[in-house]
């Protein structure tokens, strides 16, 4: 057993970094794990009569009816905010069958299989732009922390690029980064680790079984909620935090993009802290358990309790998940979230809170939830950055939007909302555009709901 002096010995410099005041220890969990390094593929056709069984389990689950009273809601709520877009992501919600799902790989374990099967039943890789966004991203924080040299800020992928580094303080408009974001060949030369195949058609893969001594090869997903990871921009050796962890999608999704120095994974339900555990004892392997700890804690005194500590902070915030809400089992389970619904707000912009003062000055803040309410999501970012001046929001729109409309359907922006406060901004869709992302489901692209926003710490 790897005790909490043990694993705190060990990482001594970054202990000096974060103040350990919470509750938090290292995968202990791991004890009895062996990771044999080579794993067997579960072919999709070979499966045992347990997991068929299962799946048609969920497969009845999934095409039990929706909630009146939930669909009511939504439908009230929703056309106004969303007009038209709400006509179809109404018609995705409500046909679990359209449902695609993505798959993310797992770097830690052997794929070539599993990705030829992938590939041989119609399934493509999405291109995940990571390198070009992060050129677009640090440009910014140059901007801001002109005192620093270049080297200090500049992402260690930049130096795979043809570039002069000055170019990229003086104009993030210059030809040379247009070129390199504008070549896709470039991008797939520095083709990141954080790899998800998906399918235009609604296919089922099977999910892999927990096996303890295996990695998992993949992840079932839906494929938006990669999106927050890549505007986290996260890169070796920063310090991590994930707000609101469980089950641990992100999570993984976060180690396949980088190798940070330390990511703390923070879940405080215990069944869902359990389930994280056992996810990230699924995908990651025994070399990283120093990097990776599991805390307990109110996420709204993280920031409290850990001040100014980490690059990068993921609010990936408990909300109303309109998917799973849609199909809430009884009436009290319906009463219950419907309450809880309107709490949720005040919870969210909390979190937000304690996460931009967990971060460092000049790291940031990535908030995201897997709802279409536009007061979870925009009112929420609207809230927090009147309360804290050193908040910036930044625009990822020609970082996200643009390369990845071939994929997600994205909204233009909140219907009925941000009337009065725009005029620190040139127009009213840059504003817009500030504030946050929404993916909508759509047939075809039934990915979403997935709102996101990025906001810089600036002091
Ligand atoms: C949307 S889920 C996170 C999903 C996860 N990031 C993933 O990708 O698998 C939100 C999580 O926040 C947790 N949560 C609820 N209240 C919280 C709080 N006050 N502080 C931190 N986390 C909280 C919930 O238990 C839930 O596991």
């Amino acid at each position: 057993m790897f005790s909490i002096r043990q694993f705190y010995n060990s990482r001594r410099s970054i202990r000096s970094k974060i103040r350990n005041k919470t509750q938090r220890y290292p995968w202990c969990w791991w004890s009895c794990y062996c990771h044999s390094g080579s794993d067997v593929v579960i072919h999709p056709h070979k499966q045992t009569e347990s997991t068929a069984k299962k799946q048609l389990n969920k497969r009845a689950k999934r095409e039990r009816s929706s909630c009146q009273a939930v669909l009511e809601q939504f439908d009230q709520q929703y056309s106004q905010e969303l007009g038209e877009l709400w006509t179809s992501a109404r018609a995705v919600l409500l046909d679990p069958q359209s449902w695609q799902y993505g798959i993310m790989l797992n770097r830690f374990a052997a794929v070539t299989d599993i990705t030829q099967i992938l590939q041989s039943q119609g399934f493509s890789k999405i291109l995940l732009q990571t390198d070009a966004s992060s050129l677009l991203c640090d440009a910014p924080l140059l901007k801001q922390h002109p005192s620093k040299q270049p080297e200090e800020n500049v992402s260690p992928l930049l130096s795979n690029y043809p570039l002069d580094n000055s170019h990229l303080q003086l104009d993030r408009n210059s030809d040379t980064v247009k070129q390199c974001l504008q070549s896709e060949s470039s991008l797939s030369q520095h083709s990141p680790s954080l790899q998800c195949y998906i399918h235009p058609y609604p296919l089922r893969f099977p999910s892999q079984a927990h096996r303890p001594g295996h990695l998992k090869q993949y992840y079932l997903l839906n494929a938006a909620s990669l999106l927050p990871v890549l505007a986290l921009q996260v890169k070796d050796g920063e310090n991590i935090l994930d707000l609101c962890s469980a089950p641990g999608g992100k999570a993984i999704a976060i180690m396949q993009s980088c190798t940070p120095a330390l990511l703390c994974c923070n879940e405080p339900d215990p069944h869902r802290r359990d389930w994280l555990a056992k996810t990230l004892e699924s995908f990651l392997p025994h070399s990283l358990k120093s990097r990776v700890i599991v805390s307990a804690l109110d996420g709204r005194c993280f920031g409290q309790s850990e001040a100014s500590t980490y690059d990068k902070v993921l609010v990936d915030a408990p909300c109303s998940n309109d998917r799973s809400w849609l199909y809430s089992t009884s009436g009290q389970q319906v009463e219950q979230r419907l309450r809880e619904r309107a709490r949720l707000p005040a919870l969210q912009a909390q979190l937000l809170k304690s996460a931009l003062s967990a971060v460092r000055p000049g790291g940031v803040v990535v908030y995201s939830t897997c709802t279409l309410s536009s007061s979870e999501n925009y009112t929420v970012i609207e809230t927090v950055l009147k309360d804290c001046p050193e908040a910036e929001p930044e625009d990822l729109w020609e970082e996200i939007v643009v390369p990845f409309s071939k994929y997600f359907t994205f909204s233009r922006g909140p219907c009925s909302h941000g009337q009065t406060a725009h005029t620190q901004f040139d127009t009213v869709s840059s504003y817009h555009h500030r504030l946050g992302i929404l993916v909508v489901p759509h047939p075809g692209k039934t990915w979403g709901p997935m709102f996101l926003s990025r906001i810089r710490r600036r002091i």
